[in-house]
């Protein structure tokens, strides 16, 4: 695969790995509103960038989160409220940090590669709408860098709160 413009670049620090994809994500989704179109090109620009195991979207779909669109391998489909870290999220619609997901309580593996992981709400005028997730492999690999930005792609791409 050639090199994109917003990949990171080894050593580079996040925020401006960040910065570029932000500035990518500007051109590429101004004046579309679909939300299932925006949750897939977010998903394969923060995947191509930070190169994580797996990047995707949860909906709410009436008592359950469905799964999205995704970049990675296959995932579960179906998390019920209050189940797994996603579960956790749709329950205190907050972000949450997980830096070793052998240590969180209830965690839901769906692959056996994944460490560590975030998840980020998307919530639209106060409606919990679904989540974002982002799987590595790697132990320790996310902290307030992302969910700062995490949230700021929400808050500039879905009018998130
Ligand atoms: N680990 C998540 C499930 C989703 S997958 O990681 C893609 C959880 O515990 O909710």
């Amino acid at each position: 695969m050639a090199e994109q413009l917003w990949q990171r670049i080894d050593n580079e620090p996040k925020d401006r790995t960040y910065q570029r994809v932000i500035q990518y994500l500007d051109a590429l989704l101004t004046g579309e509103n679909d939300l299932i179109a925006k949750m897939a090109n977010i998903s394969a620009v923060i995947k191509e960038a930070f190169q994580w195991h797996w990047v995707g979207y949860y909906r709410v779909v009436g008592k359950e989160l469905v799964l999205g669109p995704f970049q990675g391998p296959v995932a579960c489909m179906r998390i019920g409220f209050g189940k797994g870290v996603c579960g956790k999220c749709w329950e205190n619609q907050q972000t949450i940090i997980v830096p070793d997901v052998n240590q969180f309580p209830g965690h839901i593996a769906c692959s056996p590669f994944s460490k560590s992981e975030i998840v980020v709400p998307l919530i639209i005028k106060g409606r919990f709408e679904g989540l974002l997730d982002i799987d590595s492999e790697r132990y320790d690999s996310f902290d307030t860098i992302d969910q700062i930005y995490l949230e700021k792609i929400h808050q500039l791409y879905f009018n998130a709160s």
